[in-house]
């Protein structure tokens, strides 16, 4: 029992060791990304801290970033290109309620807002239970200062 606890807390720091280097890596990316994908909003732009997210919160690049199969990135590194978001999914704004009834999960991702939405706001709810905070943020006006219900 001993044993296999302090097993688990070497595969923990190695694990933590290897999320620390990874985020010695900087993007090319600005350290804040203005985010407005090219179709007329509703809301203003959503500020997203990208350096802070990778740094500081540690968060692997295949967490976000992923090929065109859905396949993670997990390999990125400085000076890749990477593709927008909206290249593929590419359908502007957002889809749900009774518009949404009916279709895929599939056919909902290709809407840019449904898969950002999930990206960001899935990862903060887990957070926040996690960590019993409400630090990451999942209301709309957090993130949509401007415009936000
Ligand atoms: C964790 C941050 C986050 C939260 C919380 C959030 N959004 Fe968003 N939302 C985004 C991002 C990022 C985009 C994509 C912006 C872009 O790149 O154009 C977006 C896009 C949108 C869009 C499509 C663009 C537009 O302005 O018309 C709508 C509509 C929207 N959000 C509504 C909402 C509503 C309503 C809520 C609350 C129920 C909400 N969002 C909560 C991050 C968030
Ligand atoms: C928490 C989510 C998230 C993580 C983690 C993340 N990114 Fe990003 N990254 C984004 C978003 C969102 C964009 C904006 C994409 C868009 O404009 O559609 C972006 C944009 C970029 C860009 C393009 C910037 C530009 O303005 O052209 C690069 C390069 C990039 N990321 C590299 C990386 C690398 C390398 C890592 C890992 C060290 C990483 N990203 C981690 C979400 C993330
Ligand atoms: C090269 C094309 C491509 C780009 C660029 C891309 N995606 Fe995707 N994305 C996909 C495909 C393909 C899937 C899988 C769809 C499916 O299985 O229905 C997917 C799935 C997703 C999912 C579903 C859950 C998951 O992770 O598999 C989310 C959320 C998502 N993308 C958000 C994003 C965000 C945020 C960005 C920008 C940082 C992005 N995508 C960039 C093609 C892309
Ligand atoms: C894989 C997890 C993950 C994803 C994906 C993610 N975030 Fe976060 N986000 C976090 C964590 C963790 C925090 C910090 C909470 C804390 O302070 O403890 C955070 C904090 C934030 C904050 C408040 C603090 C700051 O740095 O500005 C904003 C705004 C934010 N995220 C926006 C976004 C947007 C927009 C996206 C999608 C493009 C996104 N996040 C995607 C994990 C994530």
């Amino acid at each position: 029992m001993k044993m296999r606890s302090i097993g688990l807390l070497s595969v923990a720091m190695l694990a933590l060791s290897l999320v620390v280097a990874a985020g010695i890596y900087a993007a090319t990316a600005p350290d804040v990304i203005e985010l407005q994908a090219p179709y007329e909003h509703k809301k203003g732009a959503v500020t997203f801290t990208h350096q802070k997210h990778t740094s500081d919160y540690k968060i692997g690049c295949g967490e976000c970033h992923h090929d065109d199969q859905g396949k993670p990135l997990t390999n990125l590194k400085e000076g890749d290109p990477v593709k927008s978001c909206f290249d593929c999914h590419n359908k502007p704004g957002e889809l749900k309620g009774k518009k949404a009834e009916g279709l895929s999960d599939k056919e909902k991702l290709a809407y840019h807002a449904n898969a950002l939405h999930q990206n960001c706001i899935d990862c903060h709810k887990k957070h926040n239970k996690e960590t019993k905070t409400k630090a990451a943020p999942q209301t709309c006006k957090e993130c949509h200062p401007k415009g936000g219900e």
